[in-house]
């Protein structure tokens, strides 16, 4: 008893009440979870947003990712202080094919704006005219994207720049997708002829695809000129939205109809040192004015995909948007190497505080104010006259909770609460399911009445396994859990399986569970900085993980009304897992059954209660080689499998090993 790890919600009881809690404790470990979890014969209501989505800008996972910008370094603000061999010029070749010559430079001494100091001067001095060259001819610039640009035959590509004329002509640009061989898919022309900076645009239709292209830009005439901002985004993104995502990516998340989507991170949301801390406000607007900064991850953001984009998609696939926000501290990481930590927690100064709060208290006023007011008018004139109707605002992610924290994680908590009572504000226990930060956070939360907090684990699958009593034990009606970040270490079966059978614990603690989501989301093959990810992907192809398809498997599958004594399992079985809840709005009643184990076992069901089922019903089960993963090149190897199923009131389920199987019925209203 001496070592146990007392929930946090048991802390300072009197003596008497200690005792009486030990007992009640033990019991509670004792008994099955299925009593532990009361519920009435009308069943436990449930959080409807138990199931969402994390999304950091980690592993490139925005740019390079998600974010279907092709173009990298479009703005020339790449910078030794992201990496030590990066510059201006970074993945930008300077090309004067055809015998021609001239000269290139980066300049900042009149950009388009000063969150944009960097843009190119190219000089063409000569355009080559060889009689025996048939090829292109022109000084220019050349760029391969994020590992090759991809096109496909048949499609079209906007691409878009800034662009003034230097001198008395005006410029004739070639535009063109080229493959390696030099070889043009697509081309068009763009004329200059402005001594201001002016966006110009034109459309690239493909007449063959190359998965690994580049953007080829040629002055056709002698004469200097300016360039930045050079953008290409394939017509087709999710939505068709402009500065859009990339269609596949955006669609596996879709399918997974997540309740919520959690972002910017993280630890890239309070970011590397105070300067580095991703200010929302920095973000909307058009992407020429945003201010690109290097992210803790170690690489570039655009901010192209900003807060404007991050609430459209949530939108788009009716999940409700949660900002996280810094609680007015940097990442404790900051510095030095993420992993060994550096200069450390540093704190917005308290003369700056009440400006950092109004930051805050504009972000819901961007989101949710009449297109009349100073923030909503911002909104609209991005094309989004309609409130995006924002609840959820998380306030720092993981922080040391130290005094500096406290004081102003306190200031931002009041303010919100004060001015916007309707928001439901999420704080933070630090990084680890225990320990110090853990049960400082926790105290604070108590003690400010928090509604809801932020705990993350990165764990073994055994550890999921072993406490899935967790929040059985957690008191009810008070501070609710958000668990924002939580993976088991990997991504084979056995892990999605793990993580799978804590999720019916999470089902079963809906009312104290509010919100979950496992972390992190994405990572680009060859470019990752965190190991277990959900999906992974390259620029043509996507791996969507086990992990991946337990999480659609829950999430697709949610209810908001819990019951129990539905499934019976051997209780005594630690490797067996089940949950059965009801979708109020359709009716429709979901089973999950789960087995870590390595031998099937039969599960017994009573669907009794539900008085009108109806027969024809879904199974779908997610089995396998526990150690079975998938890969870019093997990307169906563990993947759910659907078939009809014939629902009647009492049946016994054979649960394969190491499966998680999700049975959904319909009943009549
Ligand atoms: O999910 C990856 C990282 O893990 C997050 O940025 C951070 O919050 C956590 O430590």
């Amino acid at each position: 008893m001496k070592n146990m790890n007392w929930p946090h919600k048991l802390k300072n009881p009197g003596h008497l009440t200690w005792i009486l809690l030990t007992i009640l404790c033990i019991q509670t470990v004792l008994i099955s979870h299925a009593q532990t979890a009361k519920t009435n014969a009308t069943g436990k209501k449930i959080s409807p947003d138990l199931f969402g989505l994390f999304f950091e800008d980690i592993n490139y996972a925005a740019d390079g990712g998600l974010y279907a910008e092709q173009v990298q370094n479009r703005s020339f603000e790449y910078t030794p202080t992201e990496r030590k061999e990066w510059h201006p010029l970074s993945y930008w070749e300077y090309i004067a094919p055809g015998f021609s010559y001239g000269k290139i430079s980066v300049e900042t001494s009149a950009p388009i704006n000063s969150n944009n100091p960097h843009y190119i001067v190219l000089d063409a001095e000569h355009i080559g005219k060889e009689e025996k060259y048939t090829g292109a001819t022109g000084v220019g610039i050349k760029n391969a994207g994020f590992a090759g640009i991809v096109v496909r035959a048949g499609e079209k590509y906007n691409l878009s720049l800034f662009a003034k004329q230097l001198s008395n002509v005006p410029i004739t640009l070639t535009v063109s997708l080229q493959n390696p061989k030099g070889e043009i898919l697509a081309e068009n022309s763009i004329s200059i002829a402005s001594n201001d900076w002016k966006k110009y645009t034109a459309t690239l239709t493909a007449k063959a695809g190359f998965d690994t292209a580049s953007l080829v830009i040629l002055a056709t005439n002698t004469g200097k000129f300016a360039l930045d901002v050079i953008s290409l985004f394939p017509e087709k993104t999710f939505n068709n939205r402009p500065n859009g995502l990339r269609a596949d990516l955006a669609q596996l998340l879709a399918d997974m109809k997540p309740k919520f989507i959690r972002f910017p991170g993280g630890c890239l949301a309070h970011g590397d040192g105070l300067g580095n801390m991703y200010r929302w406000e920095n973000t909307i607007g058009p992407i020429e004015e945003r201010v690109e900064q290097r992210n803790i991850w170690g690489y570039h953001q655009t901010a192209g995909l900003g807060y404007y984009e991050y609430f459209q998609f949530c939108e788009d696939i009716g999940a409700k948007p949660l900002p996280v926000l810094p609680a007015a501290v940097s990442c404790q990481n900051s510095g030095g190497t993420w992993r060994i930590g550096g200069t450390g927690q540093k704190a917005i100064p308290m003369s700056e505080m009440q400006e950092y709060i109004q930051e805050v208290l504009d972000l819901v006023e961007w989101a949710n104010g009449p297109a009349s007011s100073a923030w909503g008018a911002k909104r609209a004139a991005a094309g989004h006259p309609a409130p995006f109707n924002l609840q959820y605002v998380g306030i720092g992610n993981e922080d040391k909770i130290t005094p500096e924290f406290e004081e102003r994680f306190k200031m931002i908590f009041n303010a919100v609460k004060a001015k916007h009572p309707e928001i439901t504000v999420i704080g933070t226990v630090g990084p680890s399911p225990n320990g110090d930060d853990f049960e400082k956070g926790w105290k604070l939360a108590d003690g400010l009445k928090v509604p809801v907090v932020d705990e993350h684990y990165y764990t073994s699958p055994e550890w999921f396994i072993a406490n899935q009593n967790r929040y059985d034990r957690y008191k009810r009606n008070e501070t609710q859990v958000y668990l924002g970040e939580y993976a088991s270490w990997g991504n084979k079966l056995r892990n999605a399986i793990a993580e799978a059978a804590y999720m019916t614990s999470l089902e079963r603690n809906g009312d104290v569970v509010r919100l979950s989501s496992y972390a992190p989301l994405f990572a680009k093959n060859n470019f990752t900085q965190w190991k277990t990810d959900m999906i992974f992907f390259d620029n043509v192809k996507v791996a969507p993980t086990p992990n991946y398809y337990v999480q659609k498997m829950f999430s697709s599958n949610a209810g908001d009304i819990y019951f129990n004594n539905v499934i019976e399992k051997d209780n005594k079985d630690t490797a067996l897992a089940a949950s059965c809840v009801q979708d109020s709005k359709t009716g429709d009643v979901m089973l999950k059954l789960v087995n870590f184990g390595n031998g099937t076992k039969t599960m017994k069901v009573n669907l009794s209660r539900f008085k009108k089922i109806i027969p024809e019903a879904t199974q779908t089960i997610l089995s396998g080689k526990p150690d079975g993963e998938n890969s870019l090149e093997n990307s169906l190897n563990i993947v759910p499998v659907t078939a009809g199923f014939n629902a009647v009131n009492h049946f016994d389920f054979q649960v394969p090993a190491m499966s998680l199987v999700v049975i959904r019925i319909k009943t009549k209203k």
